[in-house]
């Protein structure tokens, strides 16, 4: 049998020498990770959409942060990454964040740790977050309580790590926490580490930095109870790749696999995926998956795309598209913003309807995540470019032959 091997794979995270682009981003947090190094603290909160590439993104800069590399920084911290899982509390998160530190650091460091953090480090474990019921039931205690613990060990950590032995020792600390939304007590986390970090960054250990990786929601809810947390945050907003970097990411793949490509059907098709990293992976995936003669020419891009938008239509967007059936005017409003060039005024939608009555379909599709809105510009737009992309592959024979909303795109256009 003929095992093909396939670089791509939308479900899992991409290994360092196949992640592609976001050098901008790179460069941001390594300049900020060499002042870490200097103990000047700085952390981060990576927020974008599913699917956009934040773990992606995380897993290189932790693997840049511990490479020790001349050209990234010289960066040899010992680092940490960690997904929350539902409904777990912020406390076992960076129990279990601090354990997978202890794998890095020398062992003269691990005795030093014994013999100075008490109930804290135990036969090689962190034990942190541990209370009484009596102070659970007080939430403001619990986080400085908490504060203090991981005060307490970062310090000893720091200093440990910084002082043994020439060529053992590391530069600092790199927490990186996946998965935000999923803590329990969300509300609290703000304060927390903003008392970690100014706590440190006084006694002068400010050798530590925190990635936080989040949605756009959850960064409200995380500020909510403590805005001045804000300031001690770089945020890093993760968007859609532009065509450059999403032509990379398939390059980098058809190489690792020793495949030729068509440059031109390359150009061409890639921004069908609308830059969205998840969907490049599916495309990649279905690309190499149709190829039969090791090059990547025009005829495997056309199958790609066509089994790519099939499985998006059955799966993720079956409930919020009706791909199947006949065209309602739920359908006609989605095709539009699709085929648009920019967000929409509700007023606009409705005039590319023929003045019918649009509203009372805007409030369905929001709650459903088919669209997303704009207060500040009073718009509306497709919730993601996956989505825009199932529905135009969806429409696009009907754009190609029939002219269909050839009027909407003229419109959209000439106004934008
Ligand atoms: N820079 C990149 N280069 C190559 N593949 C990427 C890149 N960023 C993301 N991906 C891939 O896209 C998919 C979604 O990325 P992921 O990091 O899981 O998104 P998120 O964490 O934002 O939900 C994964 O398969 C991932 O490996
Ligand atoms: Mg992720």
């Amino acid at each position: 049998m003929n095992i093909k091997i396939n670089p791509f794979n939308p479900n899992a995270t991409v290994s360092t020498n196949l992640f592609a682009g976001r050098k901008e981003q790179i460069l941001r947090v390594i300049s900020k990770l060499e002042q870490v190094k200097n103990g000047m603290p700085a952390s981060f909160l990576l927020v974008g959409v599913r699917g956009i590439g934040k773990t992606a993104l995380a897993k290189l800069i932790r693997f840049v942060a511990g490479a020790n590399d001349d050209v990234l920084g010289n960066l040899n911290f010992v680092t940490s990454y960690y997904s929350v899982e539902s409904g777990q509390d912020i406390g076992s998160a960076l129990q279990f964040s601090l354990n997978e530190l202890t794998d890095q650091l020398p062992a003269s460091a691990m005795d030093v740790l014994s013999s100075s953090l008490g109930k804290l480090f135990k036969n090689g474990k962190f034990s942190i977050g541990v209370f009484s019921a009596e102070l659970e039931a007080r939430q403001s205690e619990e986080v400085i309580a908490l504060k203090d613990q991981m005060v307490a060990v970062l310090t000893k950590l720091v200093d440990t790590m910084r002082s043994v032995q020439k060529g053992d020792n590391k530069d600092g600390v790199l927490i990186i926490i996946d998965e935000l939304h999923n803590v329990s007590n969300l509300n609290f986390c703000a304060q927390l580490f903003r008392g970690i970090a100014t706590t440190l960054d006084v006694k002068n250990k400010g050798f530590v930095s925190f990635i936080l990786i989040g949605y756009e929601e959850t960064l409200d809810e995380f500020f909510k109870h403590d805005a001045s947390a804000r300031r001690l945050f770089d945020v890093i907003n993760v968007d859609v790749m532009p065509k450059e970097e999403a032509k990379e990411v398939l390059i980098k793949g058809f190489e690792q696999i020793d495949v030729t490509y068509d440059e031109a059907a390359l150009d061409e098709n890639i921004m069908v995926t609308g830059g969205y990293p998840h969907a490049i992976q599916m495309i990649g995936y279905n690309l190499v998956d149709a190829d039969s003669d090791k090059n990547i020419g025009k005829d495997d891009w056309k199958s790609a795309i066509d089994k790519t938008a099939r499985e998006l239509q059955t799966k993720e967007f079956a409930d919020m598209y009706n791909f199947k059936g006949k065209n309602t005017l739920r359908e006609r409003i989605l095709d539009i913003l699709a085929v648009s060039s920019r967000p929409l005024k509700q007023k606009e939608i409705a005039d590319l309807c023929d003045g019918k009555n649009i509203y009372q379909y805007i409030a369905p599709l929001k709650k459903s995540h088919s669209i997303k809105s704009n207060p500040k510009t009073d718009t509306v737009e497709l919730h993601s470019h996956l989505f825009r992309m199932a529905i135009l592959l969806h429409i696009l024979p009907r754009i190609q032959e029939e002219g269909y909303l050839s009027d909407v795109i003229s419109e959209v256009e000439g106004k934008s």
